[in-house]
């Protein structure tokens, strides 16, 4: 497993395609000197992957998506399946963020047949966990994250790439990051969660745990202090160049 932190720009549904044309190149000429330092994960909207990929090909910056469909050449209006993303280039894909969930109403089963479907075409899909305000107020949040855990992992035998993102709903693009104490608690029991599904030996080879969340340049080291996790799920803070840059630049793993 590669020991670099792992950091993801989200992009989500911000930018036209000659604006992320044009940030996938700044972050190419930024960015490309700190890649002995993180792995750094590019997702565009679908519209800007083949863009982007191109942008990326000849530096170490890797190409992800923010979301797929499951399954191969079947009527799905609207569907982009693994293996096309794969096919533009992607290395990555985010399934499961809570924004899917909670607007358009994905669920649990669909979060899993996701993930193994982006695991059946070698992409390492960034599966994504976390609890509501109101669900951790109402004491609920392990109950919460292990549930959607384990149905995302469901028929997952833990012998390809995965990575499981910590994102609590309530510190998503709110610019108030959880506590890194809570955070601590979280991924503690992420970790053992997996731990109750996959042999120690493939967790610790093939599963990484992320936060997201609020990152910034300024709280990043915090995060990655925490046994656990080694790397973040960047949002808002992934469209700004000198953000980002510096993001990337001062991230590093401690363990
Ligand atoms: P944010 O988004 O950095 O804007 O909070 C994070 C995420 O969606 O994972």
């Amino acid at each position: 497993m590669d020991k670099k932190p792992l950091i993801i720009a989200n992009w989500k549904m911000n930018l036209l395609l000659n604006e992320e044309v044009g940030l996938a190149k700044q972050f190419a000429v930024k960015l490309e000197r700190f890649a002995e330092k993180a792995e750094v994960v590019v997702c565009p909207t679908h519209l800007g992957l083949i863009e982007v990929s191109k942008i990326l090909k000849p530096t170490k910056l890797i190409l992800g998506a923010q979301d797929m469909a499951w399954g191969e050449n079947w009527a799905l209006t609207g569907g982009v399946s693994a293996g096309m993303l794969k096919d533009a280039g992607a290395r990555y894909c985010i399934v499961g963020h809570s924004e899917r969930r909670r607007n358009l109403g994905e669920t649990d089963d669909m979060v899993n047949k996701k993930a193994l479907s982006a695991i059946s075409h070698g992409l390492t899909p960034i599966i994504c966990v976390g609890e509501s305000l109101d669900e951790r107020q109402a004491g609920k949040k392990e109950v919460k994250v292990i549930s959607q855990l384990k149905a995302a992992l469901k028929n997952i035998k833990g012998d390809q790439p995965t990575v499981i993102s910590y994102e609590p709903i309530w510190a998503i693009g709110t610019g108030i990051p959880a506590e890194p104490s809570e955070v601590a608690l979280m991924v503690e029991l992420i970790h053992q969660t997996l731990v109750d599904l996959f042999p120690l030996d493939l967790i610790m080879k093939n599963f990484r745990i992320i936060y997201g969340g609020s990152i910034d340049s300024g709280n990043i080291g915090d995060f990655l202090k925490l046994r656990y996790v080694v790397g973040g799920l960047v949002g808002t803070a992934s469209l700004n160049l000198e953000e980002f840059t510096k993001l990337v630049q001062v991230t590093k793993l401690s363990k």
